[in-house]
């Protein structure tokens, strides 16, 4: 997904401390193997690119721009600056391992300003649980504490099967940067530290209950993991040592615009108990947030109350403060059977953080807890804040801005049941492209024209990859969402232009993920231009430049084994994120918008993409049963 706009570029030459992240990530000996016989990105063929991006815009600018951008082009390649840029890009390439990932994890992440909660960091919602009492929840989470200690092994012991998609191996670089790693704010721009690198790797994870944080080390002194058993008392002592409610909820500090929280955050760690707090907090395995009960709401809005809890924590009042927004990995647990995770987006895309959830689902439904005799632990360590009153005044500042947040994201969690890929496929379709044009049907509906879309297309074909973008709108889109709204056209044209767009859209899909979508070259282009200190080329100053990268639907497919959904907030004030998992026989869809906006509305944009689901199947149907 997108969740951030490109700023910046990298200011060259920064010296980076030891356990920071790398442009290459560290990868242990033995994935090296698979690791180095994989290809390098390639940098597509600038006439290539400038062909595709004219067609690109075709469908969502007007034909004066259009024509205005077709001179731009013209000049950028046949004046000489567009060859410049692109060999500089392929000695780019020719130099480093990927010419693109440190880029993109700069410009996209790190530079960013925006807050982390619902701007960048995805939620995932879980299937809801249901605790018959305080217990319940302890070990469920202590089960879950425990399938990601076994999921861990394996990045540990270099034993994770490696990833496959349409039969080619993926770079799994990213699965090494998920544990024991933190975003650090910095008051123009953030870094990544991962703690995994380093001599002494951590032993310990957070957790988080009424706003308080622990430190819960759980490997025993040989080494080995603590029991699903050993965990649960230990949760248990945590709970009870942190009952009092009126904590001041600093975690919530966080949550804020990165510059705010920059600056806080050196106010915060100017003490030193602080310091050794945030520290611990950072280089933790992971952490995982004990949350109070949320209002009960109806069954019916029960997925999307979890996935704004999911992204936001609910407001200052409830969950917000039960969180370290910048850490990658946070399980959420509440009390009253919510559960799902927020992880923090520089280091990994969606799919290996689902798979780790396939892989702990999985382990907690064989696990059962097994009651041996224990070795007394040591209670967990509480991690103690001193609230100086500039502290409390940048914590009230959060929780006010944190409070907006919450009343301007509109969630809508679509549970769709009446089919999944099943059908698509019947009709030999990719449920993927199906998907995507359903919902450019329901955009077309509500707003009578299309917009610029990104559906995120994995890069991990290459080295270090990361994603470029899958542009759904295309003139064959266009032209099957306009038939579908006109009467004059027959069922069979309608069914034969939707077949034509599929198409189009697998074709743009296969192109992405073997390295030759328009995207991140012309990103590439801009920054080496930024980076050369040239004047920055007409084409990226042009309106229509600007209307590509407005993105109105932001979308992705993250599908896994487990019955869940990935959600994120809009890419633009306003927009929709889009994410969805497309399982078998029904599909999960999660939508937001922002209230702020007029124009977009969660629940009926959800309304309308299952209405655009169900008149595709029905036309696909109605159609092949005529020529029966
Ligand atoms: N007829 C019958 N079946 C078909 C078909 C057709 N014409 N086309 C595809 N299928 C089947 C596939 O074989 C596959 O089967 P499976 O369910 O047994 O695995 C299934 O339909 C899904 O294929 P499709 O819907 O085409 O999607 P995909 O799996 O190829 O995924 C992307 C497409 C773009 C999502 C994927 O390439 C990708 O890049 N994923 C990563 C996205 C990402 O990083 N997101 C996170 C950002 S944070």
């Amino acid at each position: 997904m997108l969740g951030v706009l490109v700023r910046a570029a990298l200011r060259p030459g920064v010296v980076r401390p030891r356990h920071l992240v790398r442009p290459v990530p560290q990868i242990p000996a033995r994935s090296l193997v698979h690791q180095e016989g994989l290809p390098k990105l390639p940098v597509p063929p600038l006439k290539q690119t400038c062909e595709r991006y004219l067609a690109m815009l075709e469908p969502i600018v007007s034909k004066e721009e259009l024509e205005h951008t077709q001179g731009l082009v013209e000049e950028f390649l046949k004046g000489g600056v567009g060859e410049r840029l692109q060999k500089r890009l392929e000695r780019r390439g020719h130099k480093t391992e990927n010419w693109l990932s440190e880029w993109w994890l700069q410009s996209a992440y790190l530079d960013s300003r925006m807050p982390l909660a619902v701007y960048t960091s995805p939620g995932v919602v879980l299937p809801r649980m249901h605790f018959h009492d305080r217990q319940g929840q302890m070990r469920f989470a202590a089960k879950l504490i425990a399938g990601v200690l076994e999921f861990k092994k394996m990045i540990d012991n270099n034993t994770l099967p490696v990833e496959y998609l349409g039969g080619k191996p993926l770079c799994m670089a990213q699965y090494y940067q998920i544990l024991s790693s933190s975003r650090v704010p910095g008051p123009k721009k953030d870094t990544l530290v991962n703690h995994a690198i380093g001599k002494k790797p951590p032993t310990h994870i957070t957790v988080v209950h009424n706003f308080q944080f622990f430190v819960l080390d759980v490997y025993n002194s040989d080494g080995s993991p603590l029991t699903v058993d050993q965990i649960y008392m230990q949760l248990e002592k945590i709970w009870n040592s942190s009952l009092q409610t009126n904590k001041e909820p600093i975690g919530i500090l966080t949550s804020q615009h990165r510059n705010t929280w920059g600056k806080a955050y050196n106010n915060l760690i100017k003490d030193k108990t602080n310091k050794e707090s945030v520290r611990s907090i950072q280089k933790s395995i992971f952490a995982v947030c004990l949350d109070a009960p949320m209002p009960s709401v109806s069954d019916e809005l029960y997925h999307s109350r979890v996935a704004a809890q999911m992204l936001h924590g609910g407001g200052a009042r409830w969950n917000s403060g039960n969180r370290w927004f910048d850490k990658t990995l946070q399980f959420i647990v509440g009390e009253d059977g919510t559960c799902g995770l927020v992880y923090e987006h520089a280091p990994s895309e969606g799919p290996p953080i689902v798979f780790l959830i396939d892989y702990v689902v999985n382990y907690m439904q064989k696990t059962e807890m097994v009651r041996a005799p224990m070795v007394p632990l040591a209670m967990p360590q509480k991690l103690r804040f001193n609230i100086t009153p500039e502290v409390k005044r940048d914590i009230e500042k959060a929780k006010q801005n944190m409070n907006i947040m919450v009343h301007d994201l509109d969630v809508k969690v679509l549970s769709f049941s009446h089919f999944g890929k099943n059908v698509p496929k019947r009709h030999q379709m990719s449920p993927d492209a199906f998907v995507q044009m359903a919902l450019q049907l329901a955009y077309f509906r509500m707003y009578k024209t299309c917009c610029s879309t990104y559906e995120s297309a994995s890069l991990r074909m290459f080295k270090y990859g990361r994603t470029d973008t899958i542009r759904t709108v295309t003139v064959d889109s266009l032209k099957f969402v306009q038939a579908m709204e006109d009467s004059a056209h027959k069922d069979t044209e309608k069914v034969a232009l939707l077949q034509k767009a599929i198409q189009t859209h697998r074709e743009y899909t296969n192109n992405a993920i073997h390295g030759q979508a328009i995207d991140r070259h012309l990103l590439g282009l801009k920054l080496q231009s930024i980076e050369d200190l040239t004047s920055m080329p007409e084409i990226f100053m042009d309106t229509s430049y600007a209307v590509a990268l407005h993105y109105n639907l932001s979308t992705s497919q993250v599908s896994s084994k487990t019955d869940c959904v990935m959600c994120f907030g809009p890419a633009v004030p306003d927009g929709y994120g889009v994410c969805y998992n497309p399982m078998e026989e029904h599909i999960n869809i999660s939508i937001t918008a922002f209230n702020s906006c007029e124009e977009t509305h969660a629940a009926k944009f959800a309304q309308v993409v299952e209405d655009a689901l169900l008149d595709m199947r029905a036309l696909l149907e109605d159609t092949a049963k005529a020529k029966q």
